[in-house]
C-alpha cells in the first residue's frame, strides 16, 4: 500500500478522495517543510502532497529514491525543480482548471458592477453623498464584451457573459471552437474597438508583457471597461492609469499587479489606488471555498489514477499516458532515458522470460521515456531485475 503524506493544511477532500480510492496511510502536516525535513519526513514515502511554500529541489530529490509522484494541491508549479523529477521518474500534477469557474463568476460581477458604476457610488456613499443619477449607468445586455485569451478561463467567461445577455467576441493567437455565439475577431484592435468591457485571460510571460499598451488602451471606447484577472504584466500599469484619470476609460477592475505583496505585512503599492471608478482585489480571483475543495479532489485523483493505473495525462513534467484499466493480471511501469533500442532490448526480455505482452503503450517527453506494458501473467522476480538493470532503466515498478 503506497505510503502519502500531505503537507501545507490541504483541503480535507483529498484525503476523502485518496480515502475513498482505498488508500490508508496517509499523513498530514499543517505546514510546509524545510528541505532536510523533506529528507528525513519523505524518506520512505510513495507521494507527497504540497502547496506552493513547500520547495522541491534536485538536491533534496536525490535523496528521495523511493518518492513516486509529487501533488501540487494549487495552480503553479515553480516550487518542484520539474526536469529533476522526471529525470528520477517522478511525474508532477497539479490543478489547473479547479478555480476556472471562481475565476469566471468573478470576471461577470466585476463587468455588471463596473457598468452600473457601482464602485463609485459605492465609495460616493460611504462618504455621504446620496447620487441617485442613472447618468453613465449600463445594463450589461446587449453589450458587446471582448475576451482576450479564449483558453480555459475566456472560454468559460464567454459563456457565463451569452447567459446575461451580453454580446462575446474573443481574440486568440490560437484558432479556438467558438463556444455558444461567442465570434472571433479578426484582429486584437477590432476587438478593442467594438468592446465595451475588454477582459484579458492570456497566460503571462514575456510575449503577453504590457499587451494593453498606450496605444491599445487608447484604441478602446471612452465608455468602455478593461477586466484583468490574468497576470499583472499584461496590462501597462502606467499607461492604463493615465487613461483612467483622464477620463479616456470609464473604468477598470484588476486582480493581478505587476507587483504584488508577498504576505499580508506588506503595503499594497499602485498608482491605481484611491480611484473611484476602479475595482481593486489582492489576487483572489480563483479564491474560493468551491475552487480549495475541487483543487483537493482533482490532484488526489491524479495521484490515485497514477498510483493504480500509471496514468500520467496532465502531469506537467512527464510522458503523458492516458487512463487505461489493468485488465491483465500485470502491468509494468517503465521510466527510462529516451535513446535508440531501450523498448526493443526490453521486449527481448519479456520474450527471454516467455512473457506475452497482451498491451503496451510508450509515450517520450524531451529525455524522458515512459512505457506501461500489461502482461497476462505474474512477473518473475528474475525479469524484473533485469528490466531494472537496463542501462536506460530510470525506474521500473510492478503494480
Ligand atoms: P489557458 O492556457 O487555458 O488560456 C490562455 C489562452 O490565451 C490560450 O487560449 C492562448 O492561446 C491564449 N493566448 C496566449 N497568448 C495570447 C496573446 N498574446 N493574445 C491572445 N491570446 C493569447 O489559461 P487559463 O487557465 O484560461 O488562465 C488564463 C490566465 O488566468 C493565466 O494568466 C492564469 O495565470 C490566470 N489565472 C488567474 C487567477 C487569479 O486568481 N486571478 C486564477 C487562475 C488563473
Amino acid at each position: 500500500m503506497a505510503k502519502i503524506v500531505l503537507l501545507e493544511k490541504i483541503h480535507p477532500s483529498a484525503v476523502d478522495h485518496l480515502r475513498s480510492e482505498g488508500f490508508t496511510e496517509i499523513v498530514q502536516l499543517p505546514t510546509a517543510l524545510k528541505s532536510n525535513e523533506l529528507r528525513t519526513t519523505l524518506a520512505d514515502v510513495d507521494v507527497v502532497g504540497i502547496r506552493s511554500a513547500t520547495h522541491v529541489s534536485a538536491d533534496t530529490l536525490k535523496h528521495l529514491p523511493n518518492l513516486k509522484a509529487i501533488g501540487c494541491f494549487c495552480i503553479g508549479t515553480n516550487q518542484v525543480d520539474l526536469p529533476a523529477a522526471a529525470a528520477q521518474g517522478i511525474p508532477v500534477f497539479n490543478a489547473p482548471f479547479s478555480n476556472t469557474r471562481s475565476v469566471a463568476e468573478l470576471v461577470i460581477a466585476q463587468a455588471i458592477l463596473l457598468l452600473r458604476r457601482i464602485p463609485e457610488k459605492n465609495a460616493r456613499t460611504h462618504r455621504g453623498h446620496w447620487d441617485k443619477s442613472a447618468q453613465g449607468a449600463y445594463e450589461v445586455r446587449n453589450k458587446v464584451l471582448g475576451i482576450i485569451g479564449y483558453g480555459n478561463i475566456g472560454a468559460q467567461v464567454g459563456i457565463l457573459a451569452e447567459s446575461v445577455g451580453m454580446r462575446v467576441t474573443y481574440y486568440d493567437v490560437e484558432s479556438k471552437l467558438p463556444l455558444g455565439n461567442a465570434r472571433p475577431a479578426a484582429t486584437l484592435e477590432g476587438l478593442l474597438e467594438q468592446a465595451d468591457i475588454v477582459t484579458l485571460h492570456v497566460p503571462g510571460g514575456s510575449l503577453t508583457e504590457n499587451l494593453m499598451t498606450t496605444e491599445r488602451i487608447a484604441t478602446m471606447k471612452p465608455t468602455a471597461v478593461l477586466i484583468n484577472a490574468s497576470r499583472g504584466g499584461v496590462v501597462d500599469i502606467d499607461a492604463l492609469n493615465a487613461a483612467l484619470r483622464e477620463r479616456r476609460l470609464a473604468g477598470a477592475a484588476l486582480d493581478v499587479f505587476p507587483a504584488e505583496p508577498k504576505n499580508d505585512k506588506e503595503e499594497f503599492v499602485s498608482p491605481l489606488r484611491g480611484l473611484d471608478n476602479v475595482i481593486l482585489t489582492p489576487h483572489i480571483g480563483g479564491s474560493t471555498e468551491e475552487a480549495q475543495e475541487n483543487i483537493g479532489r482533482e490532484v488526489a485523483d491524479k495521484l490515485a489514477r497514477f498510483l493504480k493505473a500509471g496514468t500520467t495525462r496532465w502531469a506537467v513534467n512527464f510522458p503523458e499516458i492516458p487512463h487505461l484499466e489493468k485488465e491483465a493480471k500485470s502491468r509494468i511501469l517503465h521510466v527510462h532515458r529516451n535513446e535508440p533500442g531501450v523498448i526493443a532490448r526490453m521486449n527481448a526480455d519479456f520474450a527471454e522470460a516467455g512473457m506475452n505482452i497482451v498491451a503496451q503503450h510508450l509515450q517520450t517527453r524531451g529525455p524522458i521515456g515512459y512505457v506501461m506494458t500489461d502482461v497476462d501473467a505474474p512477473i518473475p522476480a528474475a525479469l524484473l531485475n533485469k528490466l531494472r538493470g537496463e542501462p536506460a532503466t530510470i525506474r521500473c515498478e510492478l503494480l
